[in-house]
């Protein structure tokens, strides 16, 4: 059986969201052990070994972050949970927050006082507001039983927790735009340096994390780091959740060991059951949420080189933006024949124009153009000029932005010309045909530019 270390009671044991159904199952005992028995430096130690890297798109070591936090005297500091969760195709933060609000509220507790935060947050997507009710249960409950507020179970260690509805747009997601919206300013991302780690929350020392990372460091105080780190292939540590979608049977959250094969994830019973439709073939997989490279069928099985493609950050990229993708944030969508890439391309493009928060010009009007090319190749209007203008467009954007945006709008549009080209040409040669209610591509399988 895999091992599952967030989700082990979800599905599995009723009232879960309820304190005293948690503690049973063993909740909070990492709270007890870090502060009757580690330092603060101890913890951050555990989890550095553990290799376990965030889990909200980036892959950063969250070991490695925790210890960079500056700590001058006198300065508050603060731990910040981002659960603002916009990216298209990803659902599982969400997903642990109303199955299992206490896992995030033990990790937020754990480090928190690893960091020597007193009052920490948790960013929750605005239009989530049944999650915050979750959340603001659990946390009355677990003040209530002495694991926040002050000197937690007698020790000289106090905790505020709260927690903050999101400002309702998906740049509110990124860190230094989270932490603007914190502060009650629009959520538009800061220029860095200074890092969180100097300069965050209210020009204090800050540390942002993902959801699913923090709800992981309970595990890894209970086991100790090494155990960890012997979950998973190489530097891809632990487990990850999946938020699994699109043409496939059983779409839904999966807690998978790093490492399980593409193919397995996708075809086995214990994942996504394969495709939809018994006669429905995959023709392409978006592997971690919307901002990543569409890869073609024969690239997400296999790496360039015919080796097995894993589920972890070093495989899914192996090949670079040339034939490879990224696990990010792990919302995984698979198509099979009947998605158009070029209408899927457009409405990708549409989101990250709508959410450009308009502070750099090659974001603000490049996503514009790049929505707008597209919707008239789609629509039956384009020029063969038009594919090559889109790559040139994503090129101008990319590397030249405050914020990673611009990177998430330009990557969908060059992967799926640099995997998809013909069917950009198909659009631009039959408008007739393309433009008909639910037309797709039926040619030729694609023949990436590798
Ligand atoms: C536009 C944009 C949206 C983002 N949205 C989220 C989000 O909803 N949740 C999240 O954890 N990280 C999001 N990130 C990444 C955060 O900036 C940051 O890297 C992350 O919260 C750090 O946590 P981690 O180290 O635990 O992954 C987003 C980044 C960008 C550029
Ligand atoms: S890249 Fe886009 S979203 Fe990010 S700061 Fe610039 S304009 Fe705003």
């Amino acid at each position: 059986m895999p091992i599952k270390i967030l989700t082990e009671h979800i599905g599995n044991t009723p009232n879960l969201h309820q304190f005293s159904v948690y503690r049973a199952k063993g909740g909070y005992r990492a709270v007890e052990k870090a502060l009757k028995s580690l330092t603060p430096d101890e913890v951050t130690e555990e989890v550095k070994k553990s290799g376990l890297r965030g889990r909200g798109g980036a892959g950063f070591p969250a070991g490695m972050k925790w210890s960079f936090l500056a700590k001058p005297e006198g300065v508050p500091r603060y731990l910040v949970c981002n659960a603002d969760e916009s990216e298209p195709g990803t659902f599982k933060d969400r997903y642990l927050m109303m199955n299992n609000p206490h896992a995030l509220i033990e990790g937020m507790i754990v480090a928190s006082y690893s960091l020597g935060a007193r009052t920490s947050y948790i960013y929750v997507r605005g239009e989530m507001l049944y999650v915050i009710q979750i959340l603001e249960r659990a946390i009355a409950e677990a003040e209530a039983n002495g694991f926040l507020g002050k000197n937690i179970l007698g020790s000289d260690y106090s905790l505020n927790l709260y927690v903050h509805p999101g400002g309702g747009a998906y740049i509110c997601g990124e860190e230094t735009a989270l932490l603007e919206s914190l502060e009650g300013k629009r959520g538009n991302p800061r220029n860095k340096p200074p890092f969180p780690a100097v300069k965050g929350l209210y020009q204090c020392p800050t540390v942002v994390n993902n959801v699913e990372t923090i709800a992981a460091t309970s595990w890894i105080i209970n086991n100790g780091g090494d155990e960890y780190a012997k979950i998973g292939v190489g530097k891809s540590t632990g487990t990850k959740l999946i938020s699994a979608s699109g043409h496939i049977r059983k779409p839904g959250v999966y807690e998978i060991e790093l490492g399980v094969p593409v193919e397995e994830f996708i075809y086995s019973d214990e994942y996504c059951g394969g495709m939809w439709h018994a006669d429905s073939r995959l023709k392409a997989v978006v592997a971690g949420g919307s901002s990543v490279p569409i890869l073609p069928t024969q690239l997400i099985l296999k790496t360039a080189q015919g080796e097995p493609r894993l589920m972890t950050y070093e495989s899914l990229s192996d090949g670079g933006f040339v034939s490879g993708t990224m696990l990010g944030s792990g919302g995984f969508i698979a198509m099979d024949e009947s998605a158009c890439i070029v209408r899927n391309t457009w409405n990708f493009s549409r989101f990250y124009h709508h959410e450009s928060c308009g502070q750099c010009s090659p974001c603000r009007e490049g996503t514009g153009w790049l929505e707008k090319v597209l919707h008239r190749i789609e629509h039956g209007h384009g020029h063969s000029r038009d594919i090559d203008l889109l790559v040139d467009i994503a090129k101008k954007i990319e590397g030249k932005t405050i914020c990673p945006l611009g990177e998430a709008a330009a990557w969908p549009v060059g992967s799926a010309i640099r995997h998809f080209r013909h069917e950009f040409e198909w659009h631009v040669s039959h408008p007739h045909e393309a433009t008909r209610p639910n037309a797709v591509y039926r040619g030729a399988a694609a023949e990436s530019v590798v």
